[in-house]
């Protein structure tokens, strides 16, 4: 189709060559109806099949949308990547790796299984690993903590974030898999005994509210380095950027992630809200939101749009 640079730099977001290919996109995907919304957390079935939106955010500040680019959402797995981001400005690389390794699991994202010999979870990306990571963010009380994630989220997004208490309180209720997994963890000593508060907080930054513009904006913002391209507020420590992207490459979609990487070829972390945020390093962020999944869990036309981005404007890494 032709080169990003020029499609993209009529800034007139509304009428550039760019938007309109966007909208062709959403045209093509919007009558895909494969998949389906996640029911296993109870309020996640309330989603409806048609919601549709694609953003993307550039290095130098420009977004393009197109259709429902201001739907909230919960950020659902999404969160994870960007709260290993925190824990790692919290406790430094070594100490991190301590507690949760980067080894992809090719499980599915509620695996139970921990590494056999460290007893780590095997990445920051599947609940267990996410649970392990949340244990670590500072704080002196649960709403500390909590107060410290939404604060991250908006240095990336430029905007404030509350959480939907109905889908935390869900997750809450029904967690029993992932309580589980924080025991199992806790009996061989990965997470602290603050066991009830951080699976409140896990479950708090799951049900953060997004839209599809805000998950364009945290991968801008990665792209940018860690800062923000609208804003120009740092949202992550330049140590950590390429840590949390390369786990977003080897991990960001579960079982699928080898797959993505190989047809893809962009780091990226996908919610089981529907949401997938794609990124190309120094270029641009990726913002989808379809709450039809596929098996592994990822939104079905999420992945579609980003397959023809990625061929389109050669964004693929490699
Ligand atoms: O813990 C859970 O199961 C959810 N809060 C998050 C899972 C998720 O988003 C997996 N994504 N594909």
């Amino acid at each position: 189709i032709g080169d990003l640079q020029s499609l993209t730099s009529s800034i007139t977001a509304v009428t550039s060559p760019f938007r309109r290919y966007l909208s062709e996109l959403h045209e093509k995907y919007k009558v895909i109806n494969d998949g389906a919304v996640a029911d296993y957390i109870p309020e996640l079935a309330l989603a409806k099949p048609e919601w549709f939106g694609i953003c993307v955010g550039t290095s130098e500040g420009q977004v393009f949308e197109v259709g429902d680019c201001d739907q909230l959402f919960t950020i659902q797995s999404i969160s994870k990547a960007f709260v290993f981001g925190l824990a790692l400005e919290d406790h430094g690389r070594e100490y991190v790796n301590s507690k949760v390794s980067v080894e992809p699991t090719g499980e599915a994202f509620n695996s139970i299984v921990l590494d056999e010999v460290t007893n780590r979870p095997y990445n920051p990306m599947v609940n267990a690993g996410a649970i392990a990571t949340a244990d670590l963010i500072k704080g002196d009380n649960g709403t500390q903590r909590l107060k410290r994630m939404l604060e991250m989220f908006k240095r990336y997004t430029g905007r404030e974030h509350d959480i939907n208490v109905p889908v935390f309180l869900s997750e809450k209720a029904t967690g029993y898999r992932n309580r589980a997994m924080a025991y199992l963890m806790l009996n061989f000593g990965m997470v602290s005994e603050k066991i009830d508060e951080t699976l409140d907080l896990y479950f708090q930054q799951c049900s953060v509210l997004v839209n599809a513009r805000d998950l364009a904006m945290l991968s801008a913002t990665l792209a940018n380095g860690g800062v923000n391209p609208v804003t120009q507020e740092r949202a992550l420590d330049e140590r950590y950027v390429q840590d949390v992207i390369s786990v977003m490459l080897t991990c960001g979609m579960y079982d699928g992630s080898g797959a993505w990487a190989y047809r893809v070829g962009m780091p990226a972390k996908s919610g089981v809200g529907g949401g997938i945020t794609a990124i190309a390093p120094g270029k641009l962020g990726i913002g989808t939101f379809s709450p039809l999944l596929d098996a592994k869990g990822n939104s079905v036309r999420g992945i579609k749009v980003c397959e023809d981005l990625s061929r389109d404007f050669g964004l693929h890494l490699f």
